[in-house]
């Protein structure tokens, strides 16, 4: 997919790896990006990073009435970034661990998945297009820190497998990101070695162009998946071709 013919729609977008996602897609000659975050007036420094190619929208994905709304707004879209996400803290026996993973599950995988559903028409009727999701090294591997955002990620995972066999028919690329630590709001209690929210965004956009499934940014991304990604690759294609063709 050519960058410079594409319109974006980047959820999330009014900071961290959103935002350098939109630094980077107007770095690379982009037409047109509609920003989207819950409250519009955060997106103020976003949209004067190109103030004629950025259109701001308030959204909350896990809102259906706004999902759509959004969708209506943005009829030209070819490349969804799918990047809002939330991280709760506390483990899995905490007073509220409840609450924590129902929130994350409805951000990270319910959220996007309205997205997804919302923006797919809109991507074949303008010719396939690509969609990208914000996964983490925790959607393969449950990282115990953040246990219920590992099970919220891992079942975004599954649901980018999925989209990915359902839309292939009508030529729609879905790309999965697999970040290791990344320096922004969300990792700022994580005390690892972390990359800076432009090389996530940069890997992704030279994925985006070179048709490629799955983005390993980093350096602790590139080591978990080194041995494991042969054997999910084959596996993942065989129950994609369960799909009646
Ligand atoms: N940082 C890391 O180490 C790391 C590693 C792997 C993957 N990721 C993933 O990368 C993505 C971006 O994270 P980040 O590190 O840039 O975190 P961040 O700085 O906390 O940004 C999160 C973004 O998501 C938005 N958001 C949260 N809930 C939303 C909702 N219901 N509707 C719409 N937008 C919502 C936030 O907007 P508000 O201002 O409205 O809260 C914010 O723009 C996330 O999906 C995260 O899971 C991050």
């Amino acid at each position: 997919m050519n960058i410079q013919e594409s319109v974006a729609f980047v959820t999330g977008a009014n900071r961290g790896i959103g935002k350098a996602y939109v630094e980077a897609l107007i770095q690379a000659g982009i037409r047109r990006i509609y920003v989207a975050a819950r409250n519009a007036d955060t997106l103020g420094d976003v949209v004067a990073i190109s103030p004629d190619r950025i259109i701001a929208i308030a959204l909350d994905v896990t809102d259906p009435d706004q999902v759509n709304a959004a969708a209506q707004m943005a009829q030209d879209v070819t490349l969804l970034i799918n990047n809002a996400g939330v991280l709760g803290s506390g483990g899995l026996f905490t007073p509220k661990s409840v609450e924590t993973a129902q929130w994350e599950m409805n951000t990270n995988y319910f959220g996007t998945l309205s997205m997804v559903r919302a923006f797919a028409p809109i991507l074949k009727r303008n010719g396939g297009g690509t969609i990208v999701n914000l996964l983490t090294i925790a959607s393969v591997v449950n990282v115990p820190v953040f246990s219920s955002y590992s099970a919220s990620k891992a079942a975004l995972y599954s649901l980018t497998q999925g989209a990915r066999a359902e839309l292939a028919a009508q030529g729609t690329q879905v790309i999965g990101v697999f970040p290791g630590p990344v320096d922004t709001a969300m990792s700022e209690g994580v005390p690892l070695d972390k990359v800076a929210p432009i090389e996530v965004a940069k890997a992704t956009l030279h994925a985006i162009e070179q048709g490629l499934e799955e983005v390993y940014p980093d350096p602790v991304s590139q080591s978990v998946f080194a041995n494991l990604q042969a054997p999910l690759k084959d596996i993942e294609r065989q129950f994609a071709g369960m799909l009646p063709q």
